[in-house]
C-alpha cells in the first residue's frame, strides 16, 4: 500500500528521481497504449506540504507537473499566429441581454473569454491559502495579462463570485470535493474566494495534507476535500525507493470508501475523473482480474481505457442515484493539458500569455475520448428512473472554457522564481494545474450559478 513520503503527490507512480537545488522532483512516465492509437505519458511529481507560504518552502519542495499526452492529433497548433494581446481592451458596455441575468435556456459552458478590466477578485497578497506550486505571482511569474479576463457564456452573463452570497445561502451546509490534484487547486480557489467574508478553520488534515476540511465559523459552512483520484478503491505499490513495484490494481466495483462512508454528511458534492485514469491499472471486479491497461509484461488481456473508465463512472453515479441520501452531485468534467513544443518531460511548456480564440484549439485526443465517456455516464445517470435524479446531479462542464486557457497554468513559475539564477534554466513546467488567482475561480462562479439558478 501506499508508504507515504510526505508531499508526494503522484509518488507512486514515480521512476525517475532528480535533484536539483533543493528541489527534488520525482516524474514518472508511464507509456500507456489507449486502444489502437494513443500514447499517453505522464508524470506526476512532488505536492507541496503544510502550506507555509515561504521562499524557503517554496524552494525545498516541488510541485506538482501533471500531464496528458495524446498522440494523434494532438500536435500543438504551433504554426498559430500569435494571439498576445498585452493589456486587454476596455470592456464593452453590457449588451442587454447580458443585463438580464441569467436566463433558462443559457448554456453556460458555452462562450468565450473577454476582457476584464477589473481583474481577480483577490491577490497572491490577499489570500493566504494559495500554496505555493499554484502561486504564481509570487513565484515571479512577469505576465499578468492572464489575470484579466472573465468567462462570457453566449446568451448570457456569470457574475463574479459573490462570497456574501455563497456563504448565505451555505449557511449550516457541508460541501466535499471528492478527486485528485485539481480538485485541490479548485478548492483553494474556493477558499480564496470565500476567505474575503468568512475566515475558514483547518479542522482536519490527513498525514499527507491531501484530504483536508475547513470549516467557517461565521456561517456554519464545512468545506472537506476528499482525496480520491481513483474515486474507487485502488491498490498502489512501490518498493522503498518509492518505484512502482507492480501495476495498481483498480476495483472496478467497489467505490472508495474514503467519500462514500462520509457521503450522507454532504450536501453538496463535486466529484470528477482525471488523469490518474490514464496510468497503468490492472483492473479487478469481484477481487478477480478482469483486465489491465497497458501492461505488455502481463499476460493479461487488455482492458481499455475507454470501457473501464465508463464501469468506473457507471459505479460512480450508480451509487449517487440509488443512495437514499440526495445531496446536490455536480460532476465536472475533464480538465485539459496544454504542454506544447514537447511532452511534459521533454521541455515542453505553455507560455501563452492571452487565451486561444474560439476553434484555435481542438484539445487532444484523449481529452475528448474522456469528455465523451462522462457526458454518456452523467447523461445517463441524469435520466435514470425516469429522470428523477435530474434535480441533484448537475454536470460542471468546464472542459471547453478551460481548453481556451492556455495562458492560465502555473508553467514554470510552479516553483520560487525559475529564472532567477540563469535565464535559460531548464525547469520542469506545469500545464495542467492552474495559477491562483486565474482561470479555475470562473469554476467556482458557475458553480454557484447552477445551484442558485433553480
Ligand atoms: C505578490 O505578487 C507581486 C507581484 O505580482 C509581488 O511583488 C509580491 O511580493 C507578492 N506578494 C506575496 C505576499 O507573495
Ligand atoms: C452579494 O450578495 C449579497 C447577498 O445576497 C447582496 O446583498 C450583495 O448586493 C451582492 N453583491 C454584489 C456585488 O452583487
Ligand atoms: C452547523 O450545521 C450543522 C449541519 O451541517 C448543524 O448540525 C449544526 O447544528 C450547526 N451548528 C450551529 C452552531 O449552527
Ligand atoms: C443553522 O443551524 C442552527 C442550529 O441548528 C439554527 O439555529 C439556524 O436556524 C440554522 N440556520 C439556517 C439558515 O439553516
Ligand atoms: C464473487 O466471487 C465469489 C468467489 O470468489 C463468488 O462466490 C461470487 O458469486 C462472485 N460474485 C459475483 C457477483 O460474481
Ligand atoms: C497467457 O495466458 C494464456 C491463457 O490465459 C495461456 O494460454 C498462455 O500460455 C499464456 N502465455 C504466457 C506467455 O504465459
Ligand atoms: C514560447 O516558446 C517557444 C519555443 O521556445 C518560442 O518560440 C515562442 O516565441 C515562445 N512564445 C512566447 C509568447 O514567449
Amino acid at each position: 500500500m501506499v508508504k507515504g513520503r510526505m508531499g508526494w503527490d503522484w509518488e507512486p507512480w514515480s521512476v525517475h528521481q532528480r535533484k536539483s537545488n533543493h528541489v527534488v522532483v520525482k516524474l514518472l512516465v508511464f507509456v500507456i497504449l489507449v486502444g489502437l492509437s494513443f500514447r499517453l505519458l505522464f508524470s506526476h511529481s512532488t505536492d507541496f506540504q503544510a502550506v507555509p507560504v515561504s521562499p524557503v518552502a517554496v524552494a525545498e519542495i516541488a510541485a506538482s507537473a501533471g500531464a496528458v499526452v495524446g498522440l494523434g492529433d494532438a500536435k500543438p497548433q504551433t504554426d498559430l499566429p500569435s494571439t498576445d494581446a498585452g493589456a486587454p481592451a476596455p470592456k464593452a458596455a453590457l449588451d442587454v441581454e447580458e443585463q438580464v441575468s441569467q436566463q433558462d435556456k443559457c448554456d453556460l459552458f458555452t462562450g468565450e473569454w473577454i476582457p476584464n478590466p477589473s481583474g481577480p477578485l483577490y491577490t497572491n497578497e490577499s489570500c493566504r491559502f494559495i500554496e505555493p506550486p499554484q502561486n504564481c505571482m509570487k513565484n515571479g511569474r512577469p505576465d499578468v495579462g492572464y489575470l484579466f479576463w472573465r468567462w462570457k457564456p453566449h446568451g448570457c452573463h456569470v457574475p463574479p463570485f459573490n462570497a456574501t452570497k455563497f456563504l448565505e445561502t451555505m449557511q449550516n451546509r457541508s460541501w466535499a470535493l471528492v478527486g485528485d490534484s485539481i480538485l485541490r487547486n479548485h478548492a483553494q480557489s474556493l477558499i480564496c474566494l470565500l476567505s474575503k467574508v468568512g475566515d475558514p478553520v483547518e479542522v482536519y488534515h490527513d498525514d499527507q495534507y491531501k484530504s483536508r476540511r475547513w470549516h467557517f465559523p461565521s456561517h456554519n459552512f464545512t468545506l472537506s476535500l476528499i482525496w480520491s483520484p481513483f474515486l474507487i478503491k485502488a491498490e498502489i505499490f512501490e518498493n522503498d525507493n518509492g518505484e512502482s513495484k507492480s501495476e495498481n490494481r483498480l476495483h472496478i466495483d467497489t467505490l472508495d470508501k474514503k467519500w462514500t462512508s462520509q457521503y450522507n454528511s454532504f450536501d453538496y458534492i463535486v466529484i470528477s475523473g482525471g488523469q490518474w485514469f490514464l496510468k497503468t491499472a490492472i483492473y479487478l471486479e469481484n477481487n478477480t482480474v478482469v483486465g489491465c491497461h497497458y501492461c505488455p509484461k502481463l499476460n493479461i488481456s487488455e482492458l481499455s481505457l475507454e470501457s473501464a473508465y465508463s464501469k468506473i463512472l457507471s459505479s460512480v453515479f450508480g451509487f449517487v442515484t440509488t443512495s437514499k441520501h440526495k445531496p446536490v452531485v455536480i460532476y465536472r468534467t475533464w480538465t485539459p493539458d496544454h504542454f506544447e513544443y514537447g511532452e511534459w518531460f521533454s521541455g515542453g511548456k505553455c507560455n501563452r500569455t492571452s487565451p486561444y480564440k474560439i476553434r484555435e484549439f481542438n484539445g487532444k485526443d484523449v481529452d475528448h475520448v474522456m469528455r465523451k465517456i462522462e457526458l454518456e455516464e452523467f447523461g445517463r445517470a441524469a435520466t435514470a428512473d425516469g429522470s428523477e435524479n435530474e434535480a441533484n446531479l448537475k454536470l460542471l462542464d468546464t472542459y471547453q472554457l478551460s481548453l481556451l486557457r492556455p495562458d492560465a497554468h502555473s508553467g514554470p513559475y510552479r516553483t520560487f522564481h525559475p529564472f532567477d539564477k540563469n535565464k535559460n534554466a531548464k525547469v520542469q513546467n506545469d500545464c495542467l494545474h492552474w495559477c491562483l488567482p486565474g482561470a479555475i475561480d470562473t469554476w467556482n462562479e458557475l458553480i454557484m450559478e447552477l445551484i442558485t439558478n433553480e
